[in-house]
């Protein structure tokens, strides 16, 4: 008697503190998620429970882990910018997350955001400075003169896909720890080839679905921009009370990131600003309309911008990035900002997609004068765009790829269950199950979280007259198949 009601005690005990225990981390994710909503971030953000306080190291700010409910859109995003990239005749590169941090300042401009306020910088163990990799381009730039690869066919087309790294001020659509399809095209100087770079990110958002907007510039060449330079420095002069403290800066040290800037209150300034396009050479103009008319002849929409002038300062001539067709999205406006970095207010968009000619990096960093183009695109803003259209069509991307799920009832249906898996598994099907379990109802409750399209049912019969069932999960059908035409039965309904 006493034994029994000690045992009671402690399971009373061993609730009330697994209770106590779970309390804390509910409490943590409701201020979480408080958080994330007063920041303005998506619902995929990822709530992330802290352990007891001191004993788990939390998930960095503006990181992400990448878990296996993402992987389908992260596959579909990987296989698409491989089809597109090798169609296109581009070869696949990949260069170091660290490099000497001077590569990037130099390349991407001491004036920039990247670089004043976002780079992960430090000394490494020998003493040399070293930086995280903010963006692709200077990387490629590196490889291509330390490779020799002037010395190859031109043009060399090289694209990479992985990880960057920008101290950003996370919020929607923008991290600390983002991935990047980039594309780049050396050593032409033509307009096709800016068209063709648009058409590769192009026809890469159409492939997924995305219908998109190309917004379009051109900066001119560095003596274009001169004479532009002085012009818009002394507009900024006179206007220099209604610029935030970041833009007065840069009046003198970098006039044109001025107009870079995302500071909502110092957008009607800047649309009043002298246009770079009045300032380009014959030549520059010229140049920038082939690229349109290529544009218009591949039926690749856009719009011009003249205030687009991109975040960084290596671009010469054509400059563009691309965003989601407003009126296939959710209503929203390409926001004002030329970065394509979202801005803080509500309605703004963020760009999926920027690039632009580079003519001049190459030779600055030490090799042969060689023009250049290329873009990059942001993985994770696709990813939510994919994300939010799966919802809206209750189209389940986790189904296409869920594989199917084998489910058995009684003993000598689940010994056989395990040959058969191995079989299946060895002709390429991907497949879910539950050994453990033995009743049919917990096994379909199963298959249904797993969001699988099919499950195979074998049971007495089935195992004795060599068949087995195939249960369509969302009509909730099924169908008696002989054991040996199930590969193909499969195929035919899931075309694996
Ligand atoms: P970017 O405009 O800095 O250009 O970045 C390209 C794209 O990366 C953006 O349009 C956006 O989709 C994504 N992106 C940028 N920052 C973030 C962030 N903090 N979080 C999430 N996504 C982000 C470049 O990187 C140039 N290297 C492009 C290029 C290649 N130009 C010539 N070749």
């Amino acid at each position: 008697m006493l034994k029994k009601s000690m045992k009671k005690i402690k399971k009373t005990v061993k609730s009330v503190s697994k209770k106590r225990a779970e309390e804390p981390a509910k409490k943590n994710i409701q201020e979480e998620k408080k958080l994330i909503l007063a920041a303005g971030l998506e619902d995929d953000e990822q709530l992330v429970v802290k352990g007891p306080k001191g004993k788990l190291p939390s998930l960095l700010r503006g990181m992400k882990d990448v878990l296996p409910k993402d992987w389908p859109y992260w596959k579909k995003i990987y296989h698409t910018a491989e089809n597109i990239a090798e169609a296109y005749g581009f070869g696949y590169m990949e260069t170091p997350v660290l490099e000497e941090a001077s590569l990037f300042t130099r390349s991407i401009g001491r004036g920039t955001d990247i670089i004043e306020k976002e780079m992960y910088v430090f000394d490494d163990r020998d003493g040399t400075r070293v930086g995280m990799r903010p963006e692709f381009t200077a990387g490629a730039v590196r490889a291509y003169i330390s490779h020799g690869m002037h010395t190859l066919p031109q043009p060399v087309k090289l694209w990479s896909f992985g990880q960057l790294f920008r101290h950003d001020r996370p919020q929607a659509g923008r991290y600390r720890q983002l991935h990047q399809f980039n594309c780049e095209s050396f050593g032409a100087h033509d307009p096709a080839v800016d068209a063709e770079l648009i058409v590769v990110a192009y026809n890469f958002l159409r492939d997924l679905g995305i219908e998109t907007i190309v917004q379009m510039n051109s900066i001119g060449t560095s003596e274009d921009r001169q004479n532009y330079l002085v012009e818009l420095t002394g507009y900024l002069r006179t206007k220099r009370s209604y610029l935030c403290e970041d833009c007065k800066k840069r009046i003198t040290r970098n006039p044109l990131r001025v107009l870079d800037c995302k500071n909502e209150s110092c957008r009607p300034t800047l649309e009043e600003a002298p246009q770079i396009v009045d300032w380009l050479s014959e030549a520059s103009k010229n140049y920038f309309m082939k690229v349109l008319e290529f544009l218009d002849e591949l039926e690749v929409p856009y719009t011009l911008k003249p205030t687009l002038v991109r975040g960084l300062d290596y671009y010469t001539e054509t400059v563009f990035e691309i965003y989601e067709d407003p009126s296939t999205s959710s209503g929203q406006a390409p926001s004002a900002g030329s970065t394509g970095s979202p801005q803080a207010g509500a309605g703004q968009q963020s760009a999926l997609c920027g690039g632009g000619r580079y003519d001049l990096l190459v030779g600055e960093l030490g090799g042969p004068p060689t023009p250049a183009c290329g873009f990059a695109l942001g993985v994770e803003r696709v990813m939510t765009i994919l994300r939010r259209k799966a919802e809206e069509n209750k189209d389940k991307i986790e189904k296409e790829s869920g594989g199917v799920f084998f489910a058995h009832l009684g003993e000598q249906a689940r010994r056989r269950t395990l040959k058969m898996i191995e079989d299946l598994r060895r002709d390429g099907v991907v497949l879910h199950h539950s050994l453990g379990k033995t009743a049919l109802k917990a096994q379909l409750e199963l298959a249904n979280k797993f969001a699988v399209a099919y499950t195979l049912i074998l049971g007495q019969k089935e195992v004795q007259d060599g068949t087995i069932i195939i249960r369509d999960m969302e009509s909730g059908i099924q169908e008696i198949v002989d054991q040996k035409k199930l590969k193909s039965e499969l195929e035919k309904k899931t075309k694996i």
